[in-house]
């Protein structure tokens, strides 16, 4: 098997960013434009990459921590073949190489297996793609044979070649022994006084290497970010991919134009998405659930047949098959609802378990606790959870029923069949079935006047 190392740049400070961040860091779909390349080429299976970094350096370095990630710094940044330059000395001596660009994100691993499979003793794999407009773009040269003779860049090109639509992605592949031949051998005569990796492709074609190309899929696999408006665009590619593929596989979005997955959203059959959903990290959806509009849901799993009302958010949480949640409700992390589990709106959890069929329909906060089957949660319900310096559970047996308006002062257990009266505040054990009243006792006054209008401060 042949050892592939992949060289990724990612020294340039993308000055039209405006940004104090480096470039590869910038987010596309929540994660760095250079975290989607080093996504695709693990996907390949592990192999070594190394990352020329320059500016911001240690920024890049502190996000992408892995043994097989190997650093090299591009002091100045003197053009694309001195970055790779860089990175001559960490290579394998029997590996293939890849060259990728930090700030074209959406390359794909498809594209790289191909590219790789044209690489031998005598020939070099290199990505172009035809342009309707090949503007800024280096040049494919051919022969009148067809055969890649050279790139020129766009500064160095006659009126002629500027006509040209093959243009260069920048991804190439050779083995490391080529590239340690023919890199020293680049020289700065161009116009712009750079070191180009380019040059590379006539120095092949001289030493009777054929240089073949390969094409990608599509062209937003191969297209970099150099502004924020590209960044925007290429999300919205992206995005308009995740949605499309969503739908194929049997999902209905309102709207494919207003849906965000920054992570991995994996779905049934027979959803229904309504517009402005963003789907973050991890998330998992059975078959039949609805989504309502303006809904956040991250690290979590919807089963079956559940229906997230408008504007909820839901948190590293489970919600159980026939569940019902919102709108306007937020399931914080560690929140498991059952079957059947009804959470209405302005209800927060966070660390409960909600047994099956148990209802937190309104304005709730229910934290640090466990609820059986059946248990109804009025209107108002506050778990005190924290006394200021500790957490304490509250557990409710099954049927348990609180009335609206009550504090469980925890640590607290009411037992099955347990019911608190309205506006009580609970602070020792509840035995089953009984009934609890944790509140004053009302006195009616007789013969209360109310007070009257005070004529003399008019
Ligand atoms: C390069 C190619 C061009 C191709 C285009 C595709 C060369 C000479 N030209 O041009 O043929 O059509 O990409 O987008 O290679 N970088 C470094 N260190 C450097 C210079 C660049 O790390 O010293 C990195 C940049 O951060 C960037 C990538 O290499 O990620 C490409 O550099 P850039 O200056 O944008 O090259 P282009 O002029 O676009
Ligand atoms: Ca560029």
């Amino acid at each position: 098997m042949t050892t592939i190392n992949y060289v990724i740049l990612a020294a340039g400070k993308g000055t039209r960013m405006r940004s104090a961040k480096p470039k590869v860091l910038h987010r596309l779909a929540g994660r760095s434009m250079l975290q989607h390349v080093v996504t695709a080429v693990d996907a390949l299976g592990e192999s070594k990459k190394i990352i020329v970094t320059g500016h911001g350096a240690p920024l890049v370095e502190e996000q992408f921590d892995d043994v097989n990630t190997l650093f090299v710094q591009q002091k100045e940044q003197l053009g694309t073949a001195h970055a790779v330059q860089m990175a001559l000395p960490a290579l394998c001596d029997d590996a293939v190489v890849v060259v990728l660009y930090g700030d074209v994100p959406l390359i794909r691993p498809a594209t790289i297996k191909r590219l790789l499979q044209v690489v031998g003793d005598k020939s070099i794999g290199l990505l172009t793609i035809t342009l309707d407009d090949p503007q800024g773009y280096g040049r494919i040269v051919r022969n009148s044979t067809g055969a890649i003779t050279s790139i020129v860049e766009q500064k160095d090109a006659s009126s002629e070649q500027l006509t040209i639509n093959e243009v260069n992605t920048g991804v190439l592949a050779l083995s490391a022994k080529q590239l340690r031949q023919w890199l020293p051998k680049i020289d700065n005569n161009n116009a712009q006084g750079e070191y180009y990796l380019t040059d590379l492709i006539a120095l092949a074609v001289q030493a009777d290497v054929a240089v073949l190309s390969v094409n990608p899929e599509t062209a937003a696999e191969v297209e970099g970010v150099n502004s924020r408006l590209q960044l925007s665009q290429l999300e919205r590619t992206f995005q308009r991919q995740r949605a499309l593929r969503l739908m194929e596989s049997g999902t209905t979005l309102a709207d494919p134009a207003r849906f965000d997955v920054r992570g991995e959203l994996v779905a049934g059959t027979d959803n229904f998405i309504d517009i402005n959903c963003i789907f973050e990290g991890t998330v998992t959806i059975g078959n039949n659930v609805t989504i309502g509009p303006n809904c956040c849901i991250i690290n979590s799993s919807i089963g079956d047949g559940a229906q997230i009302k408008a504007n909820t958010i839901i948190e590293e949480s489970v919600v159980g098959d026939q569940s019902i949640v919102g709108p306007f409700a937020r399931l914080r992390p560690g929140t498991t609802l059952g079957c059947n589990a009804k959470v209405g709106n302005f209800v927060e959890t966070k660390k409960v378990i909600v047994g099956d069929g148990s209802k937190i329909n309104h304005l709730s906060y229910v934290g640090d606790a466990q609820l059986g089957e059946n248990v109804n949660i009025g209107a108002g319900t506050i778990t005190c959870n924290y006394d200021g310096v500790n957490k304490h559970k509250t557990l409710l047996g099954d049927g348990v029923f609180v009335g609206s308006n009550s504090t469980l002062v925890a640590p607290i257990q009411i037992n099955q069949g347990g019911f608190v009266a309205a506006g009580s505040t609970v602070t020792t054990a509840v035995p089953a079935d009984s009934l609890a009243v944790g509140r004053a006792k009302q006195r009616n006054i007789d013969g209360w006047r109310r007070p009257v209008k005070n004529n003399r401060d008019k």
